[in-house]
């Protein structure tokens, strides 16, 4: 016999998963489906909105190429992988003696970015107001790691990742850096812009529909690795954004904001910065703690 309740038919569902040898697959099932069709029921779904909901999923895969991600993007702006990030993450990072914070990866990055050099800029063309980013990669007690590598990418001024952007070098604005000895990087970049995250989809849609901005605050990508540590994958973002307290995906943490200091031109400037310009610098460390 068939199930004739909605809970019967949910107990039916988690019933028929049993079988599932991977004890983890079986828990992340059976709560799923105890979600689902608790929200189904909560909300009476209507066959129209059923069938809304499945167009909009079809409509959010079809989107999706090689260059665009666009259940990453729905992730995003329903705070799903903040949540994700949150719940990873021990509650006391962040504060002094604890490892740099990490945040939301994003789809718009690109493994296998070019070695550079220390110092090197990663301008491949005009891209910006140019940017000395400098610090160290320690351990969570200050110590210097030497070898650490930072994997960075960020918008140029017309707001797009050199992914998004077929007009663009594939390399502009990214690139793989090594810490020296004393666990110091510096690279030249740009200062960061604000931009909005891809709209012109069923996201997009989503956050129209329900009066939202698709803004997220100026922010440079970085992840850090290093041998035996924890690797963060975190943001850098500017103190001066009007969107650091209504990111479009939440990703914002206090600890994770800088202020960029700005060189009037005339001022002894690094390598890469043509006389005559102004120019920001900014000062950042992060720590990374042991592997278990
Ligand atoms: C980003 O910072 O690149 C990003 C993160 C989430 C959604 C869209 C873009
Ligand atoms: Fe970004």
């Amino acid at each position: 016999m068939e199930p004739m309740t909605a809970d019967e038919l949910t107990a039916t569902v988690i019933e028929r998963l049993q079988d599932t040898p991977d004890p983890r697959l079986l828990a992340v099932l059976t709560a799923l489906i105890r979600h689902l069709h608790g929200f189904v029921t909560e909300v009476r779904l209507t066959q129209d909105e059923w069938l809304a909901a499945i167009r909009f999923l079809t409509a959010t895969g079809q989107i999706c190429d090689d260059r665009r991600q666009e259940f990453i993007l729905l992730s995003d702006t329903l705070g799903v992988s903040m949540l994700v990030d949150l719940l990873a993450e021990p509650t006391s990072s962040g504060t002094a003696g604890f490892a740099t914070e990490s945040t939301v990866l994003g789809p718009f990055y690109v493994p296998d970015s070019p070695q550079r050099e220390y110092g090197a800029s990663i301008l491949e063309r005009p891209s910006g107001e140019l940017t000395w980013y400098s610090g160290l990669v320690t351990d969570t007690d200050g110590n210097p790691i030497a070898g650490a590598t930072l994997d960075v990418w960020q918008n140029a001024d017309d707001m797009l990742y050199a992914v998004q952007n077929p007009d663009s070098p594939p390399d502009n604005l990214r690139g793989l850096f090594r810490t020296r000895d004393d666990g110091s990087f510096a690279f030249l970049g740009v200062r960061p812009t604000d931009y909005p995250i891809p709209d012109d989809g069923p996201v997009g849609q989503l956050l129209a529909r329900t009066g939202r901005h698709p803004w997220r605050p100026a922010h440079i990508h970085v992840i850090v690795s290093a041998p035996g540590y924890q690797s963060v994958a975190t943001h850098i973002f500017d103190s001066g954004s009007k969107y650091l307290t209504s990111d479009a995906v939440f990703a914002v943490k206090e600890s994770l904001i800088r202020t960029f200091e700005r060189h009037e031109p005339g001022t002894t400037a690094p390598d890469g910065v043509p006389p005559g310009q102004a120019w920001y610098s900014l000062r950042h460390d992060f720590r990374l703690s042991r592997t278990a």
